[in-house]
């Protein structure tokens, strides 16, 4: 493997140079931790959630779980095709995530709707700054994979904020 910095690259006749898929591999590295864990903020939602609503957020949670591991997939196997190593355990995902920790005590279903609509706004923040990174650094491609994601985000997170997002006594919307 040749080295590019802190970043090792196995060699590739990608058109890119190994800088620029060096960058990006440090970049998809992070999202590839981010989104991992993303996924099982999901599955802990699923597992743990009650309410009178329990069925459709129970299975709502898992269609987002597996809709954030489809994000794994396609991050893990871009940095691999710009000759990367996928760090794509659960240990090397708590090393290098983005996100702030999910909570293990949460029941209500509000409760898991609210929270992982954060962490799907705090990860939507992260994926639109990954686009500018990877469009400034030279690589379109990347930014396109980034830009599909944060679409995706985007309508998880409209999913989560429509079971709360009403408008409140003063005719403004509430949270
Ligand atoms: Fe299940």
């Amino acid at each position: 493997m040749a080295k590019n910095g802190k970043v090792q690259l196995h060699p590739s006749k990608n058109p890119l140079s190994e800088n620029i898929r060096g960058a990006m591999v440090e970049l998809l590295q992070k999202h590839l931790a981010s989104a991992i864990d993303l996924s099982y903020q999901c599955k802990q939602a699923h597992w743990n959630v009650k309410g009178m609503n329990f069925i459709a957020v129970h299975k709502l949670f898992d269609e987002l779980h597996e809709q954030t591991e489809g994000y794994v997939d396609l991050i893990a196997e871009r940095l691999t095709a710009l000759g990367g190593q996928a760090h794509g355990t659960v240990q090397a995902s708590n090393e290098g995530t983005l996100l702030t920790p999910y909570p293990l005590d949460l029941v209500h279903s509000e409760g898991h709707l609210k929270r992982l609509a954060d962490s799907f706004s705090e990860m939507g923040g992260h994926v639109e700054k990954a686009v500018e990174e990877s469009e400034e650094a030279g690589d379109p491609l990347t930014a396109d994979l980034f830009t599909q994601i944060g679409r995706g985000l985007d309508e998880s997170l409209y999913f989560l904020e429509s079971h709360f997002q009403l408008p409140d006594v003063s005719g403004q919307t509430g949270r």
